[in-house]
């Protein structure tokens, strides 16, 4: 008893005690840590018991895993699990880490083994090639998905058909239509069924044109037909329908109860099919197409020993794992039932992957001449970096074609670059939806939307509660802020009074308010540009109403700043019409705009790839993938490229649907209505001269 306790004890102190080469404090090895977007929060339940058991290890809070990745390289933490496809996504950065040890789940050494299975019936008399082996026969396909808890990433699959097919590049089709053109031109017939891109309409369509590819389905090519998923495709290959299928070598042995004694009646009419084009029975050793790789621990290099000596005591302690900080550290490892197996020496990433025959060759498929890009256009040096992570994680799943990334000096330059066909694609927010759509001939194709109205971008009407200002029509003849000439809030309040108070829109610009300050209106320059002093003319008794967000309202109505105390008689007004929401105008939290001459295929290939990025790497339970998060924080920087509180990336027909259709006055619809700029103080109507003659109406009627 004494004995055990002592050993216990040493260990611990051992343990401990070398750990002094962390980059935390007292040198603690700092982990880092990527909360999924369950209920479930590992941190909060096992971070605590390190830090009570002083285990020389603290938790750090990472954005997605190529955060943590970056943060290791720069040696602010030293730590942390990561998946196989992390260390593709980051290999273009020369991040400077170790692996440290592979997490294997069973004793076998790679986690995943892509075997090909065919029907006897298809194979000739002698040796052939894979293309003559498989030409117009019959297909059973995985299918895929953007869960990488299934063996088949879209890369991986697609690898896996480009290694029989020739590539089509047509340039009147897009990238997907170009690969399920050279799937339906090889192949006989296949049921390649679920979801072939995001958009179900353009789904549907597809599946209509290549027809063959549904043919030998079950039911409707959807993911409920029996033939869809790793079991779905053996079972459509053991009934008879389909030549041909891949998928992981033990579900194939298990399907075939190869192992078993008693094979599965029938077994001995399948073989597994060799990448050269020979074959074996099933009771051999399968020829493996594609090896997968552990997960992995990968290690700050100055950290990799004290790493490596944590890892093998959950391992070596046996029993204790389940207790104490040990089991703790097992749970943030999710390592439970997973020994760390150490490797010696540790392994620089490319090096651990090189030894998964295929894995990385998967991943660096030879693209389309000319090749093929989606060029998005960003404003800073942390967007466009931001841009290019997001580009190689995409990649890693298939999103195709690739996401390039160019910088601009501000948004202005980059609407300007999509105009003249420079980029494809740029951000930007709602103050942009009229100039965008004016002056730089684009369309918003895809909105950040969220169905929580406080949360997306309003237009409210603020007041003095002691101004006697009870109803939109006592704005009449007041002073007006905005925060800016021809954004948002311009735009919004000009078409809510020209549609309810009966003013034609000439008598509205010209003089319904009796001043106007709108930072960018040509002359006057009342105010910084920007919500805060526009709020803040109002505040202090210069403006009779101010037309901010809510957001800023309540940001400034909470805070300690100065303003705060002034804040309590500033109430909104809410419009006879909208007294649900009380704004103007709602709109998306921002815009993915693209030039409105764009080919139909160029734009099915822009939404496709915006959506499968959303899908990935945006807020869509059970799929949200930790590798990246595209409106999370980049380098601890909030709101880059797009914005936190963004639910989905939508196209517009999304805001005439459930929920958002039940909110009224969208912006988006509302500009997109518009068809006569001319009535405004447009930046192409000489201004200054329009404000001299409304600022002599006001005068004459005031004097
Ligand atoms: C392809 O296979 C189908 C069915 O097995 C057959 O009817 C067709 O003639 C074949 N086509 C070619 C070009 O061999
Ligand atoms: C063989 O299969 C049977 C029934 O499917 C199962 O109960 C048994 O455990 C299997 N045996 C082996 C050795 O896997
Ligand atoms: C916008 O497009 C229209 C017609 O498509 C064209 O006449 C006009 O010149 C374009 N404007 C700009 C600024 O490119
Ligand atoms: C779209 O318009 C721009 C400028 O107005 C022009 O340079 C470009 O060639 C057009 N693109 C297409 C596909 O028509
Ligand atoms: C767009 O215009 C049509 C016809 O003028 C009108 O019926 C509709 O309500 C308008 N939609 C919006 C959002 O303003």
């Amino acid at each position: 008893m004494s004995v055990n306790v002592f050993l216990v004890l040493f260990c611990c102190v051992a343990v401990v005690l070398s750990q002094g080469t962390g980059s935390g404090n007292d040198g603690n090895l700092r982990l880092c840590i990527v909360e999924g977007r369950g209920a479930y929060k590992r941190a909060p339940t096992h971070c605590p018991v390190l830090d009570k058991e002083k285990a020389g290890i603290e938790c750090v809070l990472g954005t997605d895993r190529l955060d943590c990745l970056r943060r290791i390289s720069k040696g602010t933490v030293d730590f942390g699990v990561f998946s196989p496809e992390d260390l593709v996504a980051a290999q273009w950065a020369n991040i400077d880490v170790l692996v440290t040890n592979e997490l294997r789940f069973r004793s076998k050494p790679f986690a995943r083994n892509i075997v090909a299975v065919v029907n006897r019936r298809i194979l000739p008399d002698h040796s052939s090639t894979l293309h003559a082996v498989l030409r117009n026969s019959t297909l059973c396909h995985p299918g895929e998905t953007m869960d990488d808890l299934r063996p088949l990433s879209e890369t991986l699959s697609g690898y896996l058909e480009r290694l029989v097919l020739e590539r089509s590049c047509d340039p009147t089709l897009s990238n997907t239509e170009n690969k399920l053109k050279a799937l339906a031109d090889f192949y006989w017939q296949a049921c390649k069924a679920g979801p072939w891109v995001p958009d179900p309409n353009r789904d549907a369509e597809l599946k209509s044109k290549y027809s063959s590819l549904c043919a030998a389905c079950a039911r409707k090519c959807s993911a409920d037909d029996p033939y869809w998923g790793n079991a779905g495709s053996l079972t459509c290959l053991a009934d008879g329908v389909g030549d041909v299928t891949w998928g992981e070598a033990d579900d194939v042995a298990a399907y075939f109860k190869i192992k078993n004694g008693t094979t599965l009646a029938g077994a001995e009419n399948f073989a597994y099919l060799c990448r050269d084009g020979t074959w074996r029975d099933l009771s051999q050793e399968p020829c493996v197409w594609l090896r997968r790789p552990w997960n992995i621990i990968v290690a700050k290099r100055k950290a990799s020993e004290a790493v490596i000596r944590v890892a093998n005591s959950l391992s070596d302690s046996g029993a204790v794992v389940g207790a104490g900080w040990r089991g703790a550290l097992a749970a943030l490892l999710e390592a439970r039932a997973a020994p760390a197996a150490a490797l010696r020496p540790p392994r620089a990433p490319l090096d651990y992957l090189a030894a998964a025959h295929g894995f990385r060759e998967a991943y660096s498929q030879p693209a389309c001449d000319p090749p093929r890009h989606i060029v998005l256009c960003t404003t800073s040096l942390l967007a466009n970096n931001k841009c290019e992570w997001l580009s190689e994680a995409g990649a890693v799943y298939g999103v195709a074609p690739p996401l390039q990334c160019v910088r601009r000096e501000d948004t202005a330059a980059c609407l300007r670059a999509v105009r003249a066909g420079e980029c494809d694609a740029a951000t930007a927010g709602s103050d942009w939806l009229v100039p965008a759509l004016r002056d730089y001939n684009l369309t918003a194709v895809l909105h950040e939307v969220t169905p929580i109205v406080e949360k997306t971008n309003t237009i409210v009407a603020y007041v003095n509660s002691d101004s006697q200002i009870s109803k939109m029509a006592d704005l009449r003849g007041k002073r007006a802020a905005f925060p800016r000439y021809d954004g948002a809030a311009w735009h919004s309040v000009k078409h809510y009074i020209t549609q309810h108070e009966k003013v034609s829109c000439k008598e509205y610009v010209e003089s319904y308010f009796k001043e106007i300050c709108a930072p960018g209106l040509d002359g006057k320059k009342c105010y910084e540009e920007g919500e805060a002093d526009a709020l803040k003319s109002l505040v202090e008794g210069k403006s009779d109403v101010a037309f901010i967000s809510m957001n800023t309202y309540n940001t400034f109505k909470d805070s300690a700043a100065p303003l705060s105390n002034d804040m309590k008689k500033i109430v909104p007004l809410c419009p006879e019409q909208n007294q649900k929401y009380c704004f103007v105008s709602w709109s998306s939290l921002g815009h993915i705009f693209a030039a409105n001459n764009i080919t139909l295929t160029r734009k099915h290939e822009l939404i496709n790839v915006f959506t499968k990025l959303d899908q990935l790497f945006g807020k869509h339970p059970p799929f949200h993938n930790p590798m990246f998060s595209m409106y999370g924080a980049f380098n601890h920087e909030n709101e880059v490229i797009f914005h936190s509180n963004t639910k989905s990336l939508a196209p517009s027909t999304v805001l005439k649907t459930h929920p958002y259709d039940k909110i009224p006055y969208n912006l988006e619809l509302i500009v997109s209505n518009i068809t006569d700029f001319t009535c405004d103080f447009g930046a192409k109507v000489a201004p200054s001269l329009i404000m001299l003659v409304a600022t002599l109406v006001v005068f004459l009627i005031n004097s």
